[in-house]
């Protein structure tokens, strides 16, 4: 190690590397003879190749060392199951894993959380086993969200993180760079592969002035999205600079980050300022603060003169509170003109329910804020009119807001403490106050508010804003008030106006870490057994895939011919599969379900080549599998557009398939495929992909010369008539060569590893 500094107060075996960093950045530096954003700075100082790789913004792809990764229990599962056959002893780099969204809301706290321990009982004991197993920090049900444990646990300036949720980008807050990924990328990192990432764009966007009155940094990033829309971040990484940067809190900035998510941003990151060192020090780390100290200048913030793709300013001294929705985060709504809006949209104005913290904005601050609100209300003898809820974001914030009186507060105020997990804003919520079908309304401080993703109806009219204006729509009950001008009456007719919130940035007491969850690795790790019931069915241990056989491929038969768009969704759907997620067998019945048969326009319908009997996908690809035989699946443009999901690779792999041949692929599905030992291969000639008929047979032909470049040949053999043949080309590099040849990734990786 480069220094003493460790990363964090629960593992004695990483420390920080500021001055290897330094030295990156200056070879770098010298190689681009420009000045740099705070981000390019954090992604350059942790190239795996600083001397020769290519940087270009929005062009080149960079291999990345990340510093930790982080997964959530509900992608952890398939991860940690790929990373078991690569056969290592322990993962490469610090992990942690975090059980959060398997919890649902329905009773209250530790009712819910009794419930879900013992329906969930053997995900959790899975994960615990193979955390210990595998050297990796675990944090178990009731611990809390993911990204709040990170921030208040691991974040740290300058380091570089992935984790494997949209929302990762949170840790941005304590001016971390913390990029969500699919499972399949956290694999490489816990194996010690480097990471690869399309060298973002950055866009700036400059904070000025300073907040008053009811406006908080959720503020920033609902206008912000109004302004870009749901997909401006694409690609890019959003740096926030500028005076107004040092008017607020660490959580504060962490708020803002996480929602950076719903832009469509990479990441977001604010530069290492005061608010980080206070809140570093607050959280037992004052030694991390003083080291980044040290750092500030050359590493912790951008040169000056730095060039950002694009500029955005928000001037913090007009920034009115905001309400964003329903349907998309990015219909933003200053507070004062939503009576108009609602009512020229036909949105039900009557709230129903109001609910605060989640992984966006749960902290002391928050909570604070919120309370300050119900005081003051209940000091006119004014309670919820609406239902309530809080999900605290960890263990530690619920305790010190028991210990403090905010929680009291919320349920003398009429809320429910909800457990410390994701709860309703990921649908695990058991609502009872509506029927489903119901148009009614619901107000989250929340970050995602698509339809049906609290409480699964599509009648719900989900808006998000910060905690302290949900506290004020539970208290009038109606979507048209507005704080800063509109009187409430007290319990006897008298008019009053809410005052505007206050609250601490940290608690005066110190925070209370609560009942500990943690569990950290054990030394010695020889003995432990990772616990999978082989009865189970969610969760099945992976067999390593067969390497190639050395040879050509003949007579194929075509799975399916899937028209027109074909996205991850349709190739490995969502919904009810979700908990199969740890079972590859079972979620392998979803395969292609959702694509359409260019035959004969149907999704799920295709014939047998051998039998000539029409089935579903999954089935027909398992009665070829069974019976030995290799199939090929052909696709129209961007196959494979959407999420990093790898399941959409596994399945065909597992389900027997060879190739997948495409007018072209969305490039993360391509990727994973060749990491599954699956041939991506693209119609050199797309009028060939018009040509083929679901009925016809395939040779791919050139594998034993298989090199980066060089194209293949297809030949098609027709039920009737001639065969022809067409060029088919690949973006393989030697590397992936590797893994189509040993069956996988993970084979090659284990091969390595055994030699
Ligand atoms: Fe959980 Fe919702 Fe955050 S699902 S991780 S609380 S975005």
């Amino acid at each position: 190690p480069d220094s003493k500094v460790h990363m964090n107060l629960l593992e004695d075996h990483s420390f920080i590397q500021y001055k290897k960093q330094l030295e990156n950045l200056k070879v770098v530096k010298g190689r681009l003879n420009r000045p740099l954003t705070y981000a390019e700075k954090i992604l350059y100082a942790h190239l795996d190749d600083p001397h020769g790789q290519e940087i270009e913004r929005g062009v080149s792809y960079l291999k990345l060392r990340p510093d930790r990764v982080a997964c959530q229990d509900a992608t952890a599962q398939m991860a940690i199951l790929q990373f078991m056959s690569a056969g290592m002893p322990s993962v490469a780099t610090p992990v942690t894993v975090h059980c959060d969204h398997l919890i649902q809301a329905q009773k209250g706290g530790p009712a819910d959380l009794a419930r879900a321990i013992s329906l969930n009982k053997e995900v959790y004991d899975f994960l615990a086993t193979s955390c210990a197993k595998y050297n990796i920090g675990f944090w178990g049900p009731g611990s809390g969200i993911i990204h709040q444990i990170v921030l208040e646990n691991y974040a740290f300036p300058g380091a570089l993180m992935i984790g494997t949720d949209s929302h990762t980008p949170n840790a941005g807050g304590l001016g971390q760079l913390a990029i969500g990924v699919g499972g399949a990328d956290a694999v490489d990192v816990m194996a010690n592969l480097p990471w690869e990432l399309k060298a973002p764009k950055i866009i700036g966007v400059k904070l000025t002035g300073k907040m008053s009155g009811w406006t908080s940094p959720k503020d920033i990033i609902l206008k912000l999205a109004g302004i870009t829309t749901v997909k401006g971040g694409t690609g890019a990484i959003v740096e926030y600079f500028g005076d107004g940067v040092d008017t607020f809190s660490c959580t504060g900035m962490g708020t803002i980050c996480n929602m950076g998510a719903e832009i469509g941003a990479t990441t977001s990151v604010f530069p290492f300022n005061h608010s980080m060192v206070d809140f570093l020090n607050a959280t037992g780390r004052g030694e991390i603060a003083d080291f980044a100290k040290l750092y500030q200048k050359e590493y912790l913030s951008a040169d000056k003169g730095c060039e950002y793709d694009q500029v955005i300013e928000i001037d913090l001294n007009t920034l009115e509170p905001h309400i964003n929705g329903p349907f998309t985060p990015d219909l933003a709504t200053p507070v004062s003109k939503m009576k108009d809006v609602a009512i020229a949209n036909d949105w039900p104005v009557d709230v129903r329910v109001g609910l605060i913290g989640s992984c966006t904005n749960s902290s002391y601050e928050d909570m604070t804020r919120a309370a300050s609100i119900i005081e003051d209300a209940a000091s006119h003898g004014v309670k919820a009119k609406t239902l309530f809820t809080v999900s605290p974001g960890s263990e530690q914030i619920r305790a010190t807001i028991a210990r403090d009186g905010q929680l009291h507060i919320f349920e003398e105020f009429g809320g429910k403490v909800l457990a410390n997990a994701c709860g309703p804003c990921i649908g695990q919520w058991d609502r009872q106050d509506i029927k489903k079908g119901d148009k009614n309304t619901i107000v989250s401080s929340f970050n995602r508010n698509f339809t049906s993703r609290n409480d699964g109806n599509p009648q719900t009219h989900s808006f998000v804003t910060s905690p302290e204006m949900v506290v004020a729509y539970a208290i009038a009950g109606d979507l048209r008030f507005n704080p800063a001008t509109d009187k409430l009456k007290d319990a006897n007719g008298n008019e009053f106006m809410l005052k505007p919130p206050h609250g601490v940035g940290l608690p005066p007491r110190g925070y209370d870490k609560g009942e500990n969850t943690y569990q950290a690795p054990p030394k010695d790790r020889s003995q432990v057994s990772v616990a999978v019931s082989p009865t189970s069915d969610r969760l099945q241990l992976l067999k390593p895939f067969k390497p190639w056989d050395g040879k050509d491929a003949f007579k194929l038969p075509i799975l399916i011919k899937s028209l027109g768009k074909t996205t991850t969704d349709h190739i490995s759907m969502a919904g009810p599969w979700l908990k199969y997620r740890g079972h590859l067998q079972n979620i392998s019945n979803n395969y292609m379900i959702g694509a359409i048969n260019a035959e004969n326009g149907k999704a799920n319908y295709v014939k047998n080549h051998y039998t000539g009997e029409y089935k579903g996908v999954p089935a027909t690809a398992a009665d070829y599998r069974d019976k030995g035989i290799r199939w090929v699946v052909i696709g129209d443009e961007n196959f494979g557009e959407g999420s990093s999901r790898e399941h959409a690779a596994l399945e065909p792999r597992y389900l027997g398939g060879f190739a997948i041949i495409t007018k072209s692929f969305a490039r993360i599905h391509e990727t994973n495929l060749k990491k599954q030992g699956l041939l991506p291969l693209n119609f050199v000639d797309k009028s060939a992909y018009e040509k083929i008929n679901p009925d016809d047979e395939i040779d791919i032909i050139g594998l034993t010369e298989l090199a980066p470049g060089k194209n293949l040949t297809m030949r098609v053999h027709p039920k009737n008539g001639e065969a022809w043949e067409t060029p088919l080309s690949h973006t393989y590099n030697a590397q992936q060569i590797e893994w189509f040849k040993y069956g996988s990734a993970l084979n090659k990786m284990a091969a390595a590893h055994k030699s």
